[in-house]
């Protein structure tokens, strides 16, 4: 039988709530479809940092690589300066572990509420790939003439052609997988003319390997409006850090908000992390209210990843079939309290098959 060491990463903020319910699920799918799994806890997080000035050790990056995937729950808190726990804690691992793909589903399920009128679930299945080691995420750029009037503050954007590639390649393998295999290259070639001319160019090489996926090219700016107006057209969209960043949160949105929106960074070859994009969700900590759903479809992805396809399948329909049978999938509107949405998952994922 299987047998998977998972770190887990309960963090900050309501982190550790929606993480128990993830791992009440994942206990739920090893016993129905017969894998074992040991967990070790790392304390990462702002409580921590405050006590000892630690943000991410050496023994928990070593931990971390020993394991076969990390299950991470939120990091960020009221006392800490922004910015610290992000880049010392998340940027880092993605960096250390080199997790140089970020994947977001974004599924509306039946049942579940979108904030677009009309929009119907075949409408919205679409799979976004942000690089997620590059560009202006890698810390690069300058002052000149700090706190003076003439100040220049430079953020700079790094694109190599390994990274780029490695990125597209991965979508492009997706796509094929798909049932509509299509890549929609995200940028803006109209105005970033260094970065998106590499990109351009490393995504018409890498489609002419693949004859039997289609693409199309949108600017970001376009992406927004159609993920709203269109969101029908979007099969896997691949795009770079940033634009990434912000397309993953409207596409949450549209899939009915953060309660649902599951992320995963991914080393391919290496050791993988999963993630509930919602953050810490300040003010709803202990008060049962936060959807756990998102944290829950996240340790999904973290099976299929694993190649317990099957029990990942089964914990995504759960989660679906759960999502839509709620009134609401905001925090605090759920009809039902954190445990119990993760009971009811565990139910249908007990009696899938
Ligand atoms: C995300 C988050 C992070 C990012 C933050 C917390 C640093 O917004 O995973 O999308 O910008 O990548
Ligand atoms: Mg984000």
């Amino acid at each position: 039988m299987a047998r998977y060491s998972i770190c887990v990463v309960p963090g900050d903020g309501t982190g550790p709530e929606v993480v128990a319910e993830a791992v009440k699920v994942l206990d739920a799918a090893a016993s129905r479809f017969g894998f074992e799994y040991e967990t070790e806890y790392l304390d990462v997080g702002g409580e921590r940092y405050l006590r000892s000035g630690e943000t991410l050790t050496d023994a928990d990056l070593e931990t971390m690589r020993r394991s076969d995937a990390i299950l991470f729950g939120a990091i960020g808190h009221p006392d800490v300066k922004p910015g610290i726990l992000e880049q010392e804690v998340l940027l880092r691992i993605r960096r250390e572990l080199d997790q140089y793909v970020n994947l977001r589903p974004v599924k509306l399920y039946p049942g579940v509420a979108s904030p677009i009128a009309g929009v119907r679930p075949e409408d919205v299945d679409f799979v976004v790939v942000r690089e997620n080691s590059e560009g202006l995420y890698v810390g690069k750029g300058s002052f000149t003439d700090k706190g003076t009037g003439n100040e220049i503050a430079i953020q700079e954007s790094v694109n190599t052609r390994k990274g780029v590639e490695r990125c597209i390649r991965y979508a492009f393998e997706l796509a094929s997988r798909r049932e509509r295999k299509h890549v929609t290259l995200c940028g803006k070639t109209n105005v970033l003319t260094y970065a998106w001319d590499l990109w351009s160019r490393v995504f018409t090489e890498v489609a002419a390997e693949y004859p039997e996926v289609g693409t199309a090219y949108a600017h970001v700016d376009a992406t927004c409006l159609w993920m709203v107006e269109d969101p029908a057209r979007f099969d896997v969209i691949v795009t770079d850090n940033m634009f990434g960043d912000i397309i993953t949160d409207l596409a949450a949105a549209i899939q009915g908000g953060m309660g649902i929106a599951s992320g995963a960074n991914l080393n391919p070859e290496g050791v993988s992390m999963f993630e509930p994009i919602g953050g810490t969700a300040p003010g709803w900590e202990g008060t049962g209210g936060i959807n756990p759903l998102a944290a829950i479809g996240a340790m999904g992805m973290m099976l299929d990843e694993l190649g317990e396809t099957e029990a990942g399948s089964a914990v995504e329909k759960a989660v679906g079939l759960v999502a839509g049978s709620l009134p609401s999938l905001r925090a605090g509107q759920m009809g039902m309290t954190t445990k119990e949405v993760g009971d009811r998952v565990v139910e249908v994922v007990t009696r899938a098959g």
